[in-house]
C-alpha cells in the first residue's frame, strides 16, 4: 500500500494507486505526490519545479534574467514565459540595482534575537515579505491549475506567517476570477489585485473581494500595457488620479496602487487615497529599460515622508535583499518568481518552505547588521562608497 499527500491541504491517504483527486480539498493528481517523495529542502522543491517548467524556466539558483538562461528568449520575440520584456534590461536592472548595494556588517554589542514581526496595514505579519501577485502559471505546461496555484500562494503565506497577494490576467474572468476563488476557499486571506480593467468591471470584482472577506484590494497600474488581455476581449486602461480616487472612495478596504516607479506618481497616488504605493516595474515585465526598483525606492520613500506605506519588489531572492529594500525605504517586500516556482513544485509546501527560508536569512541578515527589528533597517546599515 502506497502513502500519498496532498501539497494543497496537506492530507495524506493511503492506496495502491495515486488517487486522481484530493478527497479533502479536491486539488487534482497534478498536487498529489509519493509521501516519501514530499520534498524537505527548498532544493528539492527546486528540482521539482524544474521539471514541471522544462523549456521556460529552469529554476537557476540565481534569477536574474541573463541571457544565458532559457527565460529570456522575450529577447526573441518569443513569448515571455517568466523572463523579462524586450532584452530584458529592467528585469536585469531589477537584480542588479539590489546586487550593488552591500551591507554594514556589524559585530559589537549586546546579543540579540532579532524580531522580525510587523504590522502591513493593519495585519500582523510575522515578518515583512508577501508573495506578490502573479498570474499564468496554469499555461505554463500545464503544470497546474490555477485556482489551486492562488490557493497554494494563499496557504503557504498564510502557515509561513505572512499575507499573499494574487494577479489577475487575460483568462481571469470577473465571473470565473482564479485569484477570487482561491479568496473564497481561504475565507478572504489575502489581497487580490486587479488589471486596470474598467472602473465598472474593476467595482465588480471589489464588491467580490468585500464580499469575501479580503483584507485589501489594489491594480496593477502598470498593467495598463498589456494587448494579450484586450485580444482576449479583457481591455485595460492607463488609469487618472481621479479614477484610483474613485475606487479608494467605491472600496472600504485598504487600497493598493501597485507598478509605480516615479515619486511624483507615488505622491499623486498617496493624494488619491491609496492606503499602499507598490514601487514596482512588474519584475521587468512591462517595459524595458527602467531602473531597478532598488534604485527608485529612496528617491520616492524620500518624496511620500513616512506616512505612507510603500511596498517593493523585483529581484528580491533572500532575505539578504529584503533587508536592503526594508532599509531603502520598504515597508514590506514582496516576491514574484520564486513563489511561483515554489507552487509549481510544491503547492501550499512549497511557498511555505520557501518563505520560512526567507524569513530565516533575514533574521541572519538582522543579526548580522545589528538590526533589532524591523522598523530599525534604515540607511545606516547600508555601506556608501564615498
Ligand atoms: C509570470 C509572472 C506573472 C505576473 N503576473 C502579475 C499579475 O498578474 N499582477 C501583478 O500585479 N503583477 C504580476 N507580476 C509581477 C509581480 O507581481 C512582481 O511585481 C514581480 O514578479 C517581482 O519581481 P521578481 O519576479 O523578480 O520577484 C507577474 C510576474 C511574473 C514573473
Amino acid at each position: 500500500m502506497n502513502q500519498w499527500y496532498c501539497s494543497v491541504c496537506h492530507e495524506t491517504f493511503s492506496g495502491e494507486n495515486k488517487p486522481g483527486t484530493c478527497e479533502i480539498c479536491h486539488a487534482d493528481d497534478r498536487m498529489i505526490m509519493k509521501l516519501e517523495e514530499v520534498p524537505q529542502s527548498l532544493e528539492q522543491v527546486r528540482d521539482l519545479a524544474r521539471k514541471k517548467l522544462k523549456g521556460i524556466c529552469a529554476a537557476y539558483p540565481s534569477c536574474d534574467g541573463n541571457f544565458d538562461k532559457i527565460c529570456q528568449r522575450e529577447a526573441y520575440g518569443k513569448p515571455i514565459g517568466l523572463g523579462g520584456i524586450g532584452q530584458g534590461q529592467s528585469f536585469r536592472a531589477n537584480v542588479k540595482a539590489l546586487a550593488d548595494i552591500q551591507l554594514n556588517m556589524s559585530v559589537l554589542g549586546d546579543h540579540f534575537e532579532p524580531d522580525t514581526s510587523c504590522s502591513f496595514l493593519g495585519i500582523g505579519l510575522e515578518f515583512p515579505v508577501l508573495a506578490s501577485s502573479t498570474a499564468g502559471a496554469q499555461k505554463y505546461n500545464d503544470a497546474l491549475d490555477e485556482t489551486l496555484f492562488c490557493t497554494s500562494v494563499l496557504k503557504g503565506s498564510k502557515e509561513a506567517g505572512t499575507i499573499g497577494l494574487r494577479g489577475d490576467t487575460w483568462f481571469y474572468t470577473p465571473e470565473d476570477n482564479p485569484s477570487l476563488n482561491a479568496m473564497k476557499v481561504c475565507d478572504g486571506y489575502g489581497i487580490p489585485i486587479f488589471k486596470p480593467r474598467s472602473q465598472d468591471v474593476l467595482k465588480n470584482l471589489i464588491e467580490k473581494a468585500e464580499k469575501y472577506g479580503c483584507k485589501a484590494v489594489g491594480v496593477d497600474l502598470d498593467g495598463c500595457g498589456s494587448t494579450i488581455m484586450a485580444l482576449h476581449g479583457q481591455p485595460v486602461f492607463k488609469k487618472s488620479v481621479k479614477d484610483i480616487e474613485e475606487l479608494v472612495k467605491f472600496t472600504s478596504l485598504p487600497f493598493i496602487a501597485k507598478g509605480i516607479m516615479i515619486p511624483d506618481e507615488a505622491q499623486k497616488c498617496a493624494d488619491a487615497g491609496a492606503s499602499a504605493i507598490a514601487i514596482s516595474n512588474h519584475g521587468g515585465r512591462v517595459l524595458d529599460s527602467t531602473p531597478g526598483v532598488a534604485t527608485m525606492l529612496p528617491l520616492i520613500r524620500k518624496k511620500l515622508g513616512d506616512s505612507v506605506t510603500i511596498t517593493a519588489d523585483g529581484g528580491v531572492r533572500t532575505g539578504y535583499d529584503v533587508l536592503k529594500m526594508l532599509a531603502l525605504g520598504a515597508d514590506a517586500v514582496l516576491l514574484g518568481r520564486d513563489i511561483i516556482r515554489a507552487a509549481v513544485g510544491a503547492g501550499t509546501l512549497g511557498v511555505k518552505l520557501h518563505l520560512e527560508h526567507i524569513q530565516k536569512t533575514l533574521k541572519k541578515a538582522m543579526f548580522m547588521t545589528g538590526t533589532k527589528n524591523i522598523k530599525m533597517a534604515d540607511s545606516k546599515i547600508l555601506f556608501k562608497h564615498n
